[in-house]
């Protein structure tokens, strides 16, 4: 069980004034429960929500607001704080803790404590629905996203203005599980089966010719990998890549044409838990294919009739049943949004990475890639700056995981 990985860890949590607060009580008692030792900070309002007596009692430690004790004068540093977490929870973290921190702004000690803070730190938002969904919102996340924090998404349903919407915090114990399984180096997709589609495909015209593309397949091949190594059992339906490796846990299915790759991804995807269309598929196949070489002085072909290829992604998206997820690309290069949403929609998509062409240093053949993460289930989109294809495979099994159902 991972949650025995908190054993004597230290986790700072943060927490700051909303409703949720009272929440937060749980988080710090399931915490405690597992042997980690536990420091809380609250913001001033925080303490408008819930009594620092409650969990200075459930986690054993005096609770920390201030950076001064008012009558000794004692001084609490905020530097120490951070020195000695292991982990930091902000849980609730609201519209304005997020924006401190997204730009430095560090007037308590919550905030000046994440900033000394050199461990992983999860922040679980929570706020009403338009604050939620307002870009200022969805910006300032993306910005701690990008240095590292890692964002427990907050659940829909009725909010404390009883409008229903996303902006709840996720149960304590949700959150209490991401940290178990992240100190246990454990993942939601251990044991899980993802089925991957990657590379190009190749239609072919004649023995020696072929309509194809410039995916190289890297970005579906580190996806295959990283998955791998948490644990996942993946299929990776492969189109013509060349010398990609896999490690050893990955089962590789050649295929060549669109149809071929169907056929594959259909027989995998029956017993698939998620799904990720990676595959730069070729929209139209020849209509006819030669089975010797076209001559130029004999055949005189002037012109090759094309027929439309299946869609896989929309296939599988018809006959996607409740439990699975389906995860797919899309490359724009004209209103990239509005084109990526309208697909996700479409193919009956859980989440679509959005590729960027434009960006030096992303899209076909290059190392690294940048992109940005659209959701079916109305959260925010989540933007990443260019990196290598190896973190952004990580970035969006990361994303992946918080779209399947933990462990409870
Ligand atoms: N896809 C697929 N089968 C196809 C075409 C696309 O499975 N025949 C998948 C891709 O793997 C990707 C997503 O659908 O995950 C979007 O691919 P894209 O080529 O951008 O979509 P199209 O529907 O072909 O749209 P466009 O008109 O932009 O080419």
């Amino acid at each position: 069980m991972s949650a025995q990985a908190l054993q004597g860890k230290h986790i700072v949590v943060g927490v700051c004034g909303g409703i949720a607060a009272y929440k937060t009580a749980t988080l710090v008692r399931l915490l405690i429960k597992a042997g980690a030792e536990v420091q809380v900070i609250m913001t001033p309002a925080a303490r408008e929500f819930i009594t620092p007596l409650t969990l200075s009692t459930l986690s054993g430690n005096p609770v920390i607001t201030e950076f001064f004790t008012a009558n000794t004068g004692e001084w609490h540093s905020h530097v120490q704080l951070g020195l000695w977490a292991d982990a930091m929870v902000i849980a609730p973290a609201t519209a304005s803790t997020i924006a401190k921190m997204a730009t430095g702004v560090a007037d308590n000690m919550l905030v000046t404590s994440y900033l000394s803070c050199r461990a992983q730190v999860f922040v679980a938002p929570a706020m009403d629905l338009d604050m939620m969904a307002h870009p200022t919102t969805a910006r300032n996340l993306n910005t701690l996203r990008s240095d590292g924090c890692i964002i427990i998404e907050p659940a829909a349903g009725e909010l404390a203005s009883h409008l229903v919407g996303r902006g709840r915090m996720e149960e304590p114990e949700r959150i209490f599980e991401r940290l178990a399984q992240y100190f246990a180096g454990s993942s939601s997709l251990a044991g899980k089966h993802l089925l991957i589609t990657a590379g190009p495909t190749y239609e072919r015209i004649d023995p020696v010719r072929f309509i194809g593309n410039f995916s190289t397949g890297k970005m579906g091949y580190a996806i295959a990998n990283e998955a791998a190594r948490r644990g996942a059992r993946v299929t990776l339906v492969s189109g013509p890549v060349g010398e990609l490796s896999t490690v050893d846990d990955v089962t590789v299915v050649p295929v060549e044409s669109a149809e071929q790759m169907l056929a594959a991804a259909e027989k995998a995807f029956a017993t698939a838990d998620v799904t990720v269309l990676a595959a730069a598929v070729a929209d139209y196949r020849p209509a006819r294919q030669f089975d010797r070489k076209i001559k130029r002085e004999h055949d005189g072909i002037e012109q090759i009739e094309l027929v439309k290829n299946p869609d896989i992604a929309a296939t599988l998206g018809a006959q996607k049943a409740d439990n699975q997820r389906l995860v797919g690309f899309a490359l724009e290069t004209d209103h990239p949004m509005e084109h990526a949403a309208e697909k996700l929609a479409r193919k009956h998509l859980d989440m679509i990475v959005l590729n960027s062409l434009s960006d030096p240093g992303a899209g076909f053949g290059f190392d690294t890639n940048k992109v940005t993460l659209i959701f079916a289930d109305g959260r925010q989109p989540a933007s990443f700056p260019l990196k290598t294809k190896a973190e952004v495979a990580a970035d969006i099994l990361n994303n992946i995981e918080s779209l399947i159902e933990l462990p409870q």
